[in-house]
């Protein structure tokens, strides 16, 4: 393999991941074990006495784990045993090996993004151990309250879509060309929305998502968009008009206003004939704070079929339908919740690699799929994307992410010193975004 630049780490001083692992991540533990507290009596309603007492028994795991954190103990392995515990705790023995002088693998001396997936499973680790509640979401309620308070936003968007739908019979390519990036953009700055980057503030979408993209527009470091298009439209070298057979895989990021974009740009896709088949693909346990679980993604669409409103309603009946038919599909292979970067994915989650081979553009939402495309590595900023990618190629894929951590990568020379002198925190404050693919017909 190509040699890579080292992993970004908390043991650099200062550094956005330094400042997350000191600050952000035991505010997050701060407020998981809150959670717990508050819902001490829905476990006492549901379970008796048992559920007190697991309630219990999870604050102290988690209590000890944000000690852990905030002291640099030793990663510890995982004891709970439920399905990928091995792969953890292989990686982890991976993760030793490149340690240096014998020195044990630790909050803050080891890869940030290693350790931060591994709070993650760590936290659901205390719930896995305390039956009744190992498929409690410690993030669901704001989760749901992103939700609601991005209604406004959601309506609006809504509206278009059905308009859009309502119209496209006689759509003209360029018209259709120019409706699709712009769903591409909203779903691009759905992005921002996250909870993990605001330690569970709300983050909510306020503003109208369509009328705000020619502001946004120069915020978008990399715009790959008019290739993206060229790829959706060329595999079988025919006019984009109702002829393709494509399968196109969503990799979701955000529950809330994000994830709705998410499906405005699915149901867009289909609906203009531009794809056959949407595979998404989502989480199988709560996961940095935001992110979509299989239960987020049910409830988003029953949310939208029973709104109060005509164009939101009918947007999801028809997400349900797709559902019901198959058109569209829900995954979750465990690798998405595994610390790896995504060029260990052919190895370690073949089956997966396999999958998404089989698709003709697969769009990575959010920054720590970007994370992970990239090794979340210190590359210069001019690198190629293609050789941050290190052998991850299954199909053309395009990146959408808001910039939240310190790597990027496919700049034009002097482009990032630009940035640096007009916003020192342009890498992490989320106002900017790329559009960034990588497609194997084009290199
Ligand atoms: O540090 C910001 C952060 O919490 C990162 O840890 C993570 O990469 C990101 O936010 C989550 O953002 P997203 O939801 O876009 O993946
Ligand atoms: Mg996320």
């Amino acid at each position: 393999r190509i040699s890579s630049p080292e992993s970004l780490s908390a043991k650099f001083e200062g550094s956005f991941a330094y400042l997350t692992v000191r600050d952000r991540l035991p505010t997050i533990l701060t407020k998981v074990i809150d959670t717990l507290h508050r819902n001490k009596d829905n476990f006492l309603k549901e379970y008796g006495e048992e559920g007190i007492q697991a309630e219990k028994r999870a604050i102290s795991f988690l209590s000890k784990l944000r000690n852990e954190l905030q002291t640099d103990k030793p990663v510890l392995a995982l004891t709970d045993g439920v399905g990928d515990t091995e792969a953890w705790n292989e990686y982890l023995s991976r993760q030793q090996e490149l340690m240096d002088n014998g020195e044990l693998v630790s909050w803050f001396k080891s890869p940030w993004l290693y350790v931060e997936c591994y709070m993650y499973r760590r936290i659901q680790e205390a719930l896995y151990m305390n039956p009744p509640m190992h498929n409690f979401d410690v993030f669901n309620e704001g989760k749901t309250q992103s939700f609601f308070e991005s209604q406004l936003a959601i309506k609006l968007l809504c509206t278009y879509l059905q308009e859009l739908i309502t119209n496209m019979e006689n759509v003209t390519e360029i018209k259709l060309r120019e409706n699709f990036l712009k769903l591409l953009q909203v779903s691009l700055w759905g992005n921002k929305c996250d909870l993990s980057i605001s330690a569970g503030r709300d983050n909510s979408q306020k503003s109208s998502p369509i009328d705000s993209l020619p502001d946004l527009q120069s915020f978008i470091l990399v715009d790959d968009s008019s290739m993206v298009w060229s790829t959706l439209v060329a595999p079988q070298g025919s006019g984009p008009l109702g002829m393709k057979h494509s399968t196109v895989d969503i990799i979701l990021d955000n529950a809330g206003f994000e994830l709705v974009t998410d499906l405005v740009l699915a149901d867009f896709l289909v609906s203009a004939g531009l794809a056959k088949k949407i595979r998404f693909h989502g989480k199988s346990i709560p996961w940095f704070v935001s992110d979509v679980t299989k239960l987020d993604f049910d409830w988003t669409i029953r949310q939208t079929m029973a709104a109060n409103h005509k164009c939101m309603s009918a947007s999801g009946v028809q997400w349900k339908h797709f559902m019901k038919e198959g058109t569209w599909t829900y995954h979750d292979h465990p690798f998405w919740t595994q610390p790896h970067e995504f060029c260990d994915m052919e190895v370690d989650a073949e089956d997966l690699y396999r999958t998404l081979q089989t698709s003709d553009l697969i769009l990575f939402k959010g920054d720590l799929n970007y994370r992970k495309l990239t090794g979340d590595r210190k590359w210069a900023h001019t690198v190629k994307f293609n050789q941050a990618l290190r052998g991850f190629q299954p199909a053309p894929l395009c990146s959408l992410r808001t910039l939240k951590a310190d790597v990027q990568v496919g700049l034009k020379p002097g482009q990032a010193e630009g940035l640096c002198s007009q916003d020192s925190n342009w890498m992490t404050n989320g106002r900017y975004a790329v559009i960034q693919l990588f497609s194997p017909h084009r290199e």
